[in-house]
């Protein structure tokens, strides 16, 4: 399959599933934008100027503008006739019952009291904006997409997630607002992609069960081989997102969905 006209903005590309969608997507001769505070090792020599990687602390909305005001964005993004944002980065921490969500270091054993403040503009706050600076700078753009990375705990509470589920659930509403303000040749869609190997889930699995208390489900998960494999979900998003469905349900899951 080739994507030879495709540019997409990618956030989370250095590992997990957003990783795992960079490799996908270079592969098939996309042009990518990934932005995380770290690049991904040996992608850049493999795939040349296709890839370009931007270091940039997606939880500090300042900073996340300050790029914006740079016209990094609308310059890369240009003269595209088929354009995706793929909204990956994100967090799980903080995982506590809420009282302490301030008292932990996201496992580094700090204490960060900005943490749920990060988290959120991590998860939320950098995600509309960037779908927002994204629609502005393709407004000739024949074919435009976002993609919010999503999450069952959009869709169901769990103790210990208050400020992970309360995150997704708005982008979840998120898309579905945008949906109704009906921008032309604009998709939009907040997919939950399924429970996925990566270091997230070793975040989870390192979780205490009085911080939260579904820890050992997820060890049992991943003991079991319940996990999906990343190069496995990032192959089906991409086929999703490039789809002639995308779009028509806000808020799918990739689990659910047919193939
Ligand atoms: N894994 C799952 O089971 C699962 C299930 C449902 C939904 N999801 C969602 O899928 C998405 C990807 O999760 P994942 O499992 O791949 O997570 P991951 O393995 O922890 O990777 C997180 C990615 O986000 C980036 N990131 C984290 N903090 C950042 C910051 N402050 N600034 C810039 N980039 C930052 C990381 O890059 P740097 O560290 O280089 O900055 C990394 O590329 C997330 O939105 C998550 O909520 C995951």
């Amino acid at each position: 399959m080739t994507n030879a006209s495709l540019q997409v903005v990618l956030t989370g590309h250095s590992r997990g599933l957003g990783g795992a969608l960079a490799r996908c997507l270079l592969a098939q001769g996309a042009a990518v934008l990934g932005i995380a505070r770290r690049v991904q090792p040996g992608l850049a020599a493999a795939h040349g100027p296709r890839l370009v990687e931007v270091p940039l602390d997606l939880a500090d909305p300042t900073a996340v503008q300050a790029w914006l005001a740079t016209g990094a964005l609308s310059n890369w993004l240009a003269g595209a006739s088929r354009a995706v944002l793929v909204n990956s980065a994100g967090t799980v921490q903080p995982m506590r019952p809420i009282g302490g969500l301030g008292m932990g270091g996201g496992g580094t054993g700090r204490t960060r009291v900005d943490e749920p403040a990060r988290a959120v503009a991590l998860n939320l706050t950098t995600p509309l904006m960037l779908t927002d600076a994204f629609v502005a700078a393709t407004a000739d753009c024949a074919d435009r997409r976002v993609a919010h990375v999503s999450s069952g705990a959009a869709r169901n509470p769990y103790a210990g997630w208050s400020t992970y589920c309360a995150t997704k659930a708005a982008l979840d509403m998120h898309a579905r607002a945008a949906q109704l303000d009906a921008v032309p040749r604009l998709r939009v869609a907040s997919v939950a992609p399924g429970v996925i190997d990566t270091d997230m889930q070793a975040d989870i699995r390192r979780t205490v069960p009085t911080d939260f208390p579904m820890q050992a489900r997820f060890v049992t998960m991943k003991q079991d081989g319940m996990l999906a494999d990343a190069a496995d979900v990032s192959a089906r998003l991409v086929a999703y997102m490039l789809s002639d469905a995308f779009g028509s349900d806000p808020t799918p899951d990739l689990r659910q969905l047919p193939g």
